[in-house]
Protein backbone atom coordinates (compact mmCIF):
# COMPACT_ATOMS: atom_id res chain seq x y z
CA UNK A 1 0.00 0.00 0.00
CA UNK A 2 1.39 3.73 -0.81
CA UNK A 3 1.56 6.17 1.93
CA UNK A 4 0.11 9.62 1.48
CA UNK A 5 3.51 10.90 0.33
CA UNK A 6 4.04 8.09 -2.34
CA UNK A 7 0.29 9.58 -3.54
CA UNK A 8 1.45 12.96 -3.70
CA UNK A 9 4.54 11.71 -5.41
CA UNK A 10 2.72 9.16 -7.95
CA UNK A 11 0.97 12.61 -9.37
CA UNK A 12 3.80 14.75 -9.71
CA UNK A 13 6.25 12.49 -11.29
CA UNK A 14 5.99 13.58 -14.94
CA UNK A 15 6.52 17.00 -13.88
CA UNK A 16 9.47 16.85 -11.17
CA UNK A 17 10.71 13.40 -12.87
CA UNK A 18 10.62 12.07 -9.39
CA UNK A 19 12.17 8.47 -10.11
CA UNK A 20 14.30 7.61 -6.69
CA UNK A 21 17.06 5.82 -7.13
CA UNK A 22 16.67 2.15 -6.06
CA UNK A 23 18.83 0.22 -3.60
CA UNK A 24 20.52 -1.77 -6.13
CA UNK A 25 21.91 1.28 -7.76
CA UNK A 26 22.52 2.94 -4.71
CA UNK A 27 24.94 -0.58 -3.82
CA UNK A 28 26.76 0.10 -7.04
CA UNK A 29 27.59 3.68 -6.74
CA UNK A 30 28.56 3.18 -3.12
CA UNK A 31 30.64 0.12 -3.93
CA UNK A 32 32.86 2.52 -5.45
CA UNK A 33 34.39 3.30 -1.73
CA UNK A 34 36.65 1.22 0.42
CA UNK A 35 35.87 1.77 4.03
CA UNK A 36 38.75 3.71 4.55
CA UNK A 37 37.56 6.42 2.24
CA UNK A 38 34.16 6.21 3.75
CA UNK A 39 36.18 6.71 7.86
CA UNK A 40 37.29 9.89 6.40
CA UNK A 41 33.46 11.37 6.84
CA UNK A 42 33.60 13.23 3.92
CA UNK A 43 31.04 15.83 2.71
CA UNK A 44 28.38 14.72 0.57
CA UNK A 45 25.55 16.61 -1.44
CA UNK A 46 22.35 15.72 -3.21
CA UNK A 47 21.08 18.58 -5.04
CA UNK A 48 17.78 16.77 -5.96
CA UNK A 49 17.59 15.12 -2.71
CA UNK A 50 13.66 13.92 -2.78
CA UNK A 51 13.24 12.09 0.61
CA UNK A 52 16.95 10.87 0.74
CA UNK A 53 17.52 8.03 -0.70
CA UNK A 54 21.23 8.76 -1.62
CA UNK A 55 21.77 10.41 1.39
CA UNK A 56 20.04 8.37 3.53
CA UNK A 57 22.56 5.21 1.71
CA UNK A 58 25.57 7.53 2.74
CA UNK A 59 24.84 7.73 6.21
CA UNK A 60 24.59 4.19 6.10
CA UNK A 61 27.57 3.21 5.15
CA UNK A 62 29.41 5.84 7.39
CA UNK A 63 27.54 4.14 10.10
CA UNK A 64 28.41 1.12 9.40
CA UNK A 65 32.09 1.89 9.89
CA UNK A 66 31.76 2.96 13.20
CA UNK A 67 31.21 6.92 13.10
CA UNK A 68 28.35 8.02 15.26
CA UNK A 69 25.42 9.77 13.91
CA UNK A 70 26.65 13.00 15.88
CA UNK A 71 29.96 12.77 13.55
CA UNK A 72 27.86 11.67 10.12
CA UNK A 73 24.80 13.86 9.52
CA UNK A 74 26.65 16.94 9.89
CA UNK A 75 28.46 16.07 6.56
CA UNK A 76 25.10 15.37 4.37
CA UNK A 77 23.71 18.06 2.70
CA UNK A 78 20.70 18.50 0.69
CA UNK A 79 18.21 20.35 -1.59
CA UNK A 80 14.81 19.64 -3.03
CA UNK A 81 12.53 21.39 -4.51
CA UNK A 82 9.25 19.70 -2.74
CA UNK A 83 8.29 20.30 0.33
CA UNK A 84 7.17 16.68 1.20
CA UNK A 85 10.65 15.14 0.26
CA UNK A 86 12.42 17.27 2.23
CA UNK A 87 10.70 17.17 5.65
CA UNK A 88 10.78 13.15 4.64
CA UNK A 89 14.44 13.30 3.81
CA UNK A 90 14.91 15.06 7.36
CA UNK A 91 13.24 12.50 9.63
CA UNK A 92 14.71 9.43 7.27
CA UNK A 93 18.22 10.77 8.47
CA UNK A 94 17.56 11.55 12.10
CA UNK A 95 16.37 8.18 12.73
CA UNK A 96 14.56 9.25 15.79
CA UNK A 97 17.17 11.66 17.17
CA UNK A 98 15.29 14.95 17.77
CA UNK A 99 18.23 16.03 19.34
CA UNK A 100 20.00 16.79 15.92
CA UNK A 101 16.91 18.08 14.27
CA UNK A 102 18.97 22.08 14.51
CA UNK A 103 21.54 19.77 12.16
CA UNK A 104 18.94 19.17 9.61
CA UNK A 105 16.78 21.95 9.56
CA UNK A 106 19.91 23.44 8.30
CA UNK A 107 21.66 21.34 5.75
CA UNK A 108 18.41 19.83 4.31
CA UNK A 109 17.15 22.66 2.38
CA UNK A 110 13.66 23.25 0.20
CA UNK A 111 14.78 25.29 -2.45
CA UNK A 112 15.36 25.42 -6.38
CA UNK A 113 18.55 23.35 -6.83
CA UNK A 114 19.17 26.05 -9.69
CA UNK A 115 18.82 29.21 -7.76
CA UNK A 116 19.95 28.02 -4.27
CA UNK A 117 23.11 29.52 -2.57
CA UNK A 118 24.42 26.98 -1.29
CA UNK A 119 25.45 28.34 2.22
CA UNK A 120 23.49 26.08 4.19
CA UNK A 121 23.30 28.76 6.87
CA UNK A 122 19.74 28.86 7.75
CA UNK A 123 19.41 32.26 5.89
CA UNK A 124 16.47 32.94 2.67
CA UNK A 125 17.67 30.73 -0.17
CA UNK A 126 18.40 33.16 -2.64
CA UNK A 127 20.64 35.90 -3.27
CA UNK A 128 18.99 39.27 -5.11
CA UNK A 129 19.32 39.01 -9.22
CA UNK A 130 21.89 40.85 -10.03
CA UNK A 131 20.07 44.77 -11.39
CA UNK A 132 20.50 44.76 -15.29
CA UNK A 133 21.27 48.34 -15.73
CA UNK A 134 19.76 49.93 -19.02
CA UNK A 135 22.55 50.23 -22.02
CA UNK A 136 23.06 54.29 -21.90
CA UNK A 137 24.77 56.30 -24.83
CA UNK A 138 23.48 53.62 -27.20
CA UNK A 139 25.03 54.63 -30.62
CA UNK A 140 22.17 55.62 -32.92
CA UNK A 141 23.21 54.59 -36.67
CA UNK A 142 22.55 55.81 -39.42
CA UNK A 143 21.77 54.17 -42.62
CA UNK A 144 22.39 55.86 -45.75
CA UNK A 145 19.14 55.54 -47.86
CA UNK A 146 21.46 54.77 -51.05
CA UNK A 147 21.99 51.74 -49.47
CA UNK A 148 18.39 50.66 -49.07
CA UNK A 149 17.43 51.92 -52.50
CA UNK A 150 20.11 49.80 -53.99
CA UNK A 151 19.73 47.09 -51.55
CA UNK A 152 23.19 46.60 -50.63
CA UNK A 153 22.40 44.61 -47.82
CA UNK A 154 19.51 42.42 -48.47
CA UNK A 155 17.33 41.94 -45.82
CA UNK A 156 18.17 45.50 -43.74
CA UNK A 157 14.76 46.22 -44.74
CA UNK A 158 12.81 43.57 -43.33
C1 LIG B 1 14.79 11.70 -9.64
S1 LIG B 1 14.35 12.29 -8.02
C2 LIG B 1 15.87 11.92 -7.25
C3 LIG B 1 15.79 11.85 -5.76
C4 LIG B 1 17.05 11.37 -5.07
N1 LIG B 1 18.25 12.02 -5.56
C5 LIG B 1 17.19 9.89 -5.21
O1 LIG B 1 18.07 9.44 -5.93
O2 LIG B 1 16.42 9.16 -4.60
C6 LIG B 1 14.38 13.95 -8.47
C7 LIG B 1 14.09 14.94 -7.34
O3 LIG B 1 14.57 16.17 -7.80
C8 LIG B 1 13.70 17.18 -7.38
N2 LIG B 1 13.97 18.31 -8.29
C9 LIG B 1 13.83 18.37 -9.63
N3 LIG B 1 14.21 19.57 -10.10
C10 LIG B 1 14.63 20.28 -9.03
C11 LIG B 1 15.15 21.61 -8.85
N4 LIG B 1 15.32 22.44 -9.88
N5 LIG B 1 15.46 22.00 -7.61
C12 LIG B 1 15.29 21.19 -6.55
N6 LIG B 1 14.80 19.94 -6.64
C13 LIG B 1 14.47 19.49 -7.86
C14 LIG B 1 12.32 16.57 -7.41
O4 LIG B 1 11.44 17.22 -6.51
C15 LIG B 1 12.63 15.14 -6.99
O5 LIG B 1 12.45 14.95 -5.60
Amino acid sequence: MLSMCEVDREGRKKQTQEYFTQKRELDEILGHWTDEEILKNETFLDNSCGSGNILNAVLERKLGVGISLDDALPTLFGVDFEVTNVEECKTRLLRGREDLRHVVEQNIVCANALRYHYRFDGSPPYDPEPVVEPKKNKKQITVDPRVKENNLFPGLND
